[in-house]
Formats: structure tokens, C-alpha cells, sequence
């Protein structure tokens, strides 16, 4: 019996054997593609068996840019659906909303005492958003990177993965949690660190048109949720060009996207069969688009179904945000009263 017991305690050791805090946040706009999956995703997945985790749906800031959400409650349980149905795990990671947990809020409240207008209005997604909607520079906006800080601050995060576009935000958060520190003359916030998604397993996934990268604003995704015959219309439209011209050339770049994609989704031999014939000029892309399309189909088909199942049972959804809410709001409770307690406020 000890024997077992011992065992059991080693292995959540070995398990989680780092017990630093990974921590990320996901806007609650629109559907997973599969971008967001192989870029991001499947890394949270592994992240969940090695660190303390926690995930979070960002609705709140979300508002600074969509002040009058028409149904929030529906985004945040559609993306909530898809990560589940991708595996991340409730029983291995904390999952929570935002909004759930009120703790953000005070702890972005003093931390916006100490963060400063220049700072602020110089930070580059602050200065792009503000041209895009000219007439909505609101404070939550210019106060996006101090919310932020607080949602990885609040569970003493060390290590956050996100994608190269939050670099600056994260300089930021590092930055808040140091001024906190600094100020009260405590060692008490750790600067958490930017965890490289690509260095996590994490890949750039291209867009069908030749123009980069997958992304909602490109309207190039292939998402999740989208249905067989939809994934093989778009993977048909992909961008090519006029076919190889000579043996053993250099690919142009939407052709390279073309087996970026299959690398991803398809089987060596596959990848092998359609780069030989790239290189002997024997490759025909309607082929080659055929098994792509093919092979997405089939990488998706689990979570496609998982998804349908999770998005048809709204009262599991919301019991297992309610869970994770409670466990959220458990930790970040915990800093905000030593929080209070370091600035000189009343503790309960
Ligand atoms: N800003 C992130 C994005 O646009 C979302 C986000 C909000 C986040 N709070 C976070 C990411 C905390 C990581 C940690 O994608």
C-alpha cells in the first residue's frame, strides 16, 4: 500500500516533473483552423502533461474591440467546444473564462496605477488597432497589455506560449510583474517568459492562396468545424502555378505551402510519392490536391466529430467552465490577498 502510494506520488513527479505555471490565453473569436492547431494547440496538449496549466477564453478582452458582443456566451462555448474536442484536457489543465474570474480585475486595477500613457500608447497592436477604429480608442484598449499581465501574474505564470505577434505584450507583462516588485520592495511576481510555440512542436501552417500564413483576417483558414465537402472545395481553390519545369527545382513558394500542408497531415510515403514526382515534372496539383484534401479530411474527422458532440451538450460545457472557474479562482484569489496584503489593504 505505502509502495503504491509512493509510485503514485513519483509519477505526478516525473508527470509534471517542471512545477513552473504555463499559462495562455485564447480570444474567443471565431472557429479553430488549422492553423491555430498545429500552430498552437497541439502544443498546449503535450504542455498539459509536463506543467502546472492553465487555459483561459479572453472574452473580456475581447471587448476592446467588440463592445456590444451579440452572443457572447455562444463564442466563448464554441471555442471552448473545439478545445476540448482537441484535447486539452480539464482534468489535466485549468480551463477557465475570464469573465469567471473577478480576481483579474483588481489585480489589473493596480496594476494600471503603475503602468504609464507613453508606455502604453507605444505599443505597436495598440497604435494599429486605434487607426482601425478611429472612433473607439478606448481605455481598455490602451490598457490591453496591463489586462494581460494580470491574467498571467494572477497564477504567478512563468512561462506562456504564444505566437510571435504577443512578443510585445509579454515585454510588457515582464515588465508590470518587475515595476511590482520594485515598488513594494518584494520578490514576490516571477517574469514570465514568452515559450516559443514553434520551439514546442508548434508550426507555421501556410494559407491555400499563396499569401503566407493561415489566418481568420487572410480568410484563407481551413477550420475544424468545417465540413468534408467544404475542406475539399477549398483545398481544390488553392493557389498553383503552371507545374514543374525542370527536374529537381526549387519550389515556388504556394507550391512549397501546398506540401508544407502535406508533411503535416499525410504520411511520409505520401509526401515522398508527390515530391518525386515534383522533381521528375510528372506532378499534376489536381492529384495532389485530391489526397491533400483527403488527408485533412481524415487528421480532422475525430475533432470534427468531438466538436458536434461537445457543441450539442451546452450543460457539460458550462460545468466544466464552472469547474475550471472554481479552480482559477482558488489560485488567483491566493495571490490577490498577498497582493492586498504587500500595497496595505485589508485582507478577509
Ligand atoms: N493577447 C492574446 C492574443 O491576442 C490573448 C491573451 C489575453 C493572452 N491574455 C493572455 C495570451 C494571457 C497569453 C496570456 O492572442
Amino acid at each position: 500500500m505505502a509502495l503504491l502510494w509512493y509510485l503514485r506520488g513519483a509519477k505526478t513527479h516525473i508527470y509534471k516533473k517542471k512545477m513552473e505555471t504555463v499559462l495562455s490565453g485564447i480570444r474567443p473569436t471565431g472557429n479553430l483552423h488549422l492553423g491555430n492547431y498545429y500552430g498552437a494547440v497541439t502544443s498546449f496538449i503535450k504542455l498539459q502533461d509536463l506543467y502546472r496549466c492553465f487555459f483561459f477564453i479572453a472574452d473580456w478582452h475581447s471587448l476592446t474591440t467588440h463592445p456590444t458582443p451579440e452572443n457572447i456566451q455562444n463564442s466563448v462555448r464554441t471555442i471552448l467546444a473545439e478545445y476540448l474536442a482537441c484535447g486539452l484536457d480539464p482534468e489535466k489543465a485549468t480551463i477557465y473564462v475570464q469573465s469567471d474570474v473577478p480576481e483579474v480585475v483588481e489585480l489589473y486595477l493596480y496594476l494600471n496605477m503603475n503602468a504609464y500613457l507613453g508606455e502604453l500608447e507605444r505599443v505597436t497592436s495598440f497604435k494599429e488597432k486605434a487607426r482601425k477604429q478611429p472612433d473607439n480608442v478606448n481605455a481598455g484598449l490602451l490598457t490591453y497589455p496591463t489586462l494581460m499581465a494580470s491574467d498571467i501574474i494572477i497564477h504567478k505564470a512563468n512561462k506562456v506560449p504564444v505566437g510571435k505577434d504577443q512578443e510585445q505584450n509579454m515585454e510588457m507583462a515582464r515588465k508590470f510583474a518587475r515595476r511590482f516588485n520594485q515598488m513594494y520592495g518584494v520578490e514576490f511576481f516571477p517574469e514570465p517568459a514568452s515559450f516559443s510555440l514553434a520551439k514546442e512542436g508548434g508550426i507555421k501552417i501556410p494559407g491555400l492562396d499563396g499569401s503566407g500564413k493561415m489566418g481568420k483576417s487572410e480568410g484563407n483558414c481551413i477550420y475544424l468545424c468545417d465540413e468534408p465537402s467544404v475542406i475539399r472545395k477549398k483545398v481544390m481553390k488553392a493557389v498553383t502555378d503552371a507545374g514543374p519545369q525542370a527536374m529537381n527545382s526549387e519550389k515556388p513558394e504556394v507550391i512549397k505551402n501546398l506540401f508544407t500542408l502535406l508533411e503535416v497531415v499525410s504520411s511520409k510515403d505520401t509526401y515522398n510519392y508527390f515530391n518525386d514526382k515534383w522533381n521528375d515534372c510528372t506532378l499534376r496539383y489536381g492529384d495532389l490536391k485530391k489526397q491533400l484534401a483527403e488527408d485533412i479530411v481524415a487528421a480532422t474527422d475525430p475533432i470534427r466529430e468531438r466538436i458536434k458532440e461537445f457543441s450539442s451538450n451546452t450543460a457539460l460545457l458550462d460545468k466544466i467552465a464552472l469547474a475550471g472557474a472554481e479552480k482559477a479562482r482558488e489560485s488567483a484569489s491566493k495571490t490577490l490577498r498577498e497582493v492586498r496584503q504587500i500595497i496595505g489593504f485589508r485582507v478577509y
